[in-house]
């Protein structure tokens, strides 16, 4: 893709750190990625609650949602699953601008392109979520049935089955929603952030 020519950076009379004093809080992307049915966007959307509940500015953007708008022109090809993690990334790092907490839920399968979002962001600003729930446990669950369809062949490339899943090395946080409830994990995140001075 060809990159702009011509163009300049146009800065504005009020930064990051002015919205986040105004805001009274930090800003950051938590970043869940994990397989499909792992419970991604179920823990994400819990936490954007919460966070909304103590007056912390918040916004999901979730895999299947933003495939329907912003990115409905990409596939699930290797390369169409780069860009669309770089564009979220992209989006994050402009919500973050905005004193925004972001809560992304994609698969986000490969550790490459999860490596190029925390480094676009700033220090402490990608707090990678592993949401490590075995493939054994989100194909029985197959709440879309989409496993089914790829065992039969008729998804080809589907992330855990025919296509791969690259686990994190070192995320930030690790949340096996096999062995605890979404309250568990909800709260293991919220207190993650209260003791990392994201929040108070
Ligand atoms: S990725 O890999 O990060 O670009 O994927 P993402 O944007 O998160 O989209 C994942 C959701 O798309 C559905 N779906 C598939 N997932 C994986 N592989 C294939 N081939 C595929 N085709 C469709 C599926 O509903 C995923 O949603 P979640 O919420 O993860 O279950």
């Amino acid at each position: 893709m060809a990159k702009s020519e011509n163009i300049t950076w146009q800065t504005t009379k009020i930064n990051k750190q002015d919205r986040r004093k105004r805001f009274g809080h930090k800003s950051a992307v938590l970043w869940f990625t994990g397989l499909s049915g792992s419970g991604k966007s179920t823990i994400a959307v819990e936490v954007e609650k919460q966070l909304f509940d103590r007056h912390i500015n918040s916004y999901v953007l979730d895999g299947d949602n933003i495939r329907f708008g912003l990115n409905s022109n990409l596939g699930f090809s290797a390369e169409d699953r780069a860009e669309n993690i770089r564009r979220i990334g992209e989006v994050s790092k402009l919500f973050a601008d905005a004193g925004l907490f972001t809560l992304t839920a994609f698969i986000s399968p490969y550790r490459a392109d999860r490596d190029k979002v925390r480094e676009i962001l700033g220090d402490g600003e990608f707090i990678e979520v592993f949401v490590d729930t075995p493939l054994e446990v989100c194909e029985k669950r197959d709440v879309k049935h989409l496993y089914e369809k790829a065992r039969r062949g008729e998804i080809k490339g589907f992330t855990g089955i025919d296509a791969p899943y690259e686990a994190p090395e070192e995320p930030e946080l690790t949340i096996d929603t096999s062995a605890q409830s979404l309250e568990a994990s909800a709260k293991q995140i919220i207190d993650y952030l209260a003791s990392h001075d994201y929040i108070s």
